[in-house]
């Protein structure tokens, strides 16, 4: 297994969602794992499926499928878990694990180099024990080959001598629960995808789910915080717990030096504003982008290459990271001839779009 930091047996690897993520700055709003993340995740991990809050369709279809298998002493179906970063697909198979009172043997597609990385992996899992592999989408085929007959007969076939006398054989693995988790699902193989028996994608949690994580962590935190301050987190989270995990903490350490203690929403409002994460989510880097389309650019649509100039950033940093957030809130839109801000995008930034 490659390099990482090791928390109960998972092992985190800060900005490794993806290319684009790993060159972008490691701003507050970031939803790739930063370090500074690292020092509470261990606490504020949810174990269980009763203290995971939201995803309430995966959790119900979940907690279905595993009390069943358990009912019926099977190790539980492959797994599948889509969806953009932070929003808990690692956390998820770790509570599948302990909700079937198994172990959890975490890797990443990446991290499997050779397939005698994988076998070495598959023939020493115990009876039950959940596989969790991360980013799935960028194993190598080679690997991917091994890992069919694992998943689908619980079994190895290996090639026993050469040349003309080659032959395979068939080594019966231990039966385990394969979970693999992935940011982007369209990168999956086809023979892959088909061979999870349950395939989760994982949805932007809403501002009330979050206020609920907030008031959950800032509880394990031993931190005061009423109910509009943990909304106003919450609104500023972009639908994304790790972020709101993250500027809790910001809060804390704000409200700690700077006031009382206690997050209220005027507190909140206040730390957020001073670290440049505004009222909908968006911070520096977003708004200036907003700012060369509708001030610069007065509104005409603008090539990817020229936007990311203006901006100093690289293109696709420009659209892995940063136009993800703002299409999702519908502040701008893709157009044949480019990049162009929506009326919301004026309204944002308090001015009137261009009369045509
Ligand atoms: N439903 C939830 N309830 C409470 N906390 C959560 C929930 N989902 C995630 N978290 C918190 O958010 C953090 C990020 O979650 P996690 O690492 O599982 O995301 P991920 O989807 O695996 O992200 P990535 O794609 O970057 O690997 C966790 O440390 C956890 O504390
Ligand atoms: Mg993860």
């Amino acid at each position: 297994m490659s390099g990482g930091i090791e928390i109960e047996g998972l092992v985190f690897q800060a900005g490794a969602s993806g290319q684009a993520a790993a060159s972008a700055p490691d701003r507050a709003v970031a939803s790739h794992l930063i370090p500074e993340d690292l020092a509470i995740d261990r606490s504020l991990r949810p174990r269980r499926l009763s203290d995971y809050l939201g995803q309430e369709k995966v959790k119900e279809s979940l907690s279905i499928m595993l009390d069943a298998a358990k009912a019926r002493g099977e190790v539980a179906d492959h797994i599948l878990f889509s969806g953009p970063p932070g929003l808990g697909k690692t956390t998820l198979a770790s509570v599948v694990a302990n909700e079937m009172g198994s172990n959890i043997r975490v890797t990443s597609g990446p991290a499997i180099v050779r397939v005698g990385d994988l076998t070495s992996i598959l023939t020493t899992l115990e009876e039950g024990d959940v596989l969790f592999i991360d980013e799935i989408h960028r194993m190598n085929r080679a690997v991917e080959e091994v890992l069919y007959p694992a998943i689908e007969d619980f079994a190895l076939d290996v090639i026993l001598g050469e040349g003309p006398a080659a032959r395979t054989a068939r080594l019966p693995l231990n039966r385990f629960t394969l979970i693999g988790a992935t940011t982007r699902t369209g990168l999956l193989t086809g023979p892959l995808r088909d061979r999870f028996g349950v395939s989760f994608r994982m949805e932007y949690y809403t501002p009330e789910e979050l206020a609920a994580i907030v008031r959950r962590s800032a509880a394990i935190l031993d931190v005061a915080i009423d109910d509009a301050g943990a909304i106003e987190i919450a609104r500023r989270s972009r639908g994304t717990p790790r972020l709101a995990n993250r500027l809790l903490k910001r809060v804390r350490d704000f409200a700690q030096v700077r006031g009382d203690g206690v997050i209220t929403e005027d507190m909140a409002a206040c730390a957020l504003d001073f670290f440049e994460v505004d009222h909908v989510g968006l911070d520096a880097t977003d708004n200036r982008l907003l700012e060369v389309l509708c001030v610069q650019f007065s509104g005409r649509p603008v090539g990817l290459t020229t936007l990311a100039a203006a901006l100093s950033e690289d293109p696709d940093t420009v659209e892995d990271v940063y136009e993800p957030y703002l299409m999702r809130q519908g502040l701008i839109m893709r157009t044949p001839k480019g990049r162009q801000a929506t009326a919301r995008a004026w309204e944002h930034l308090g001015m009137a779009p261009p009369v045509e």
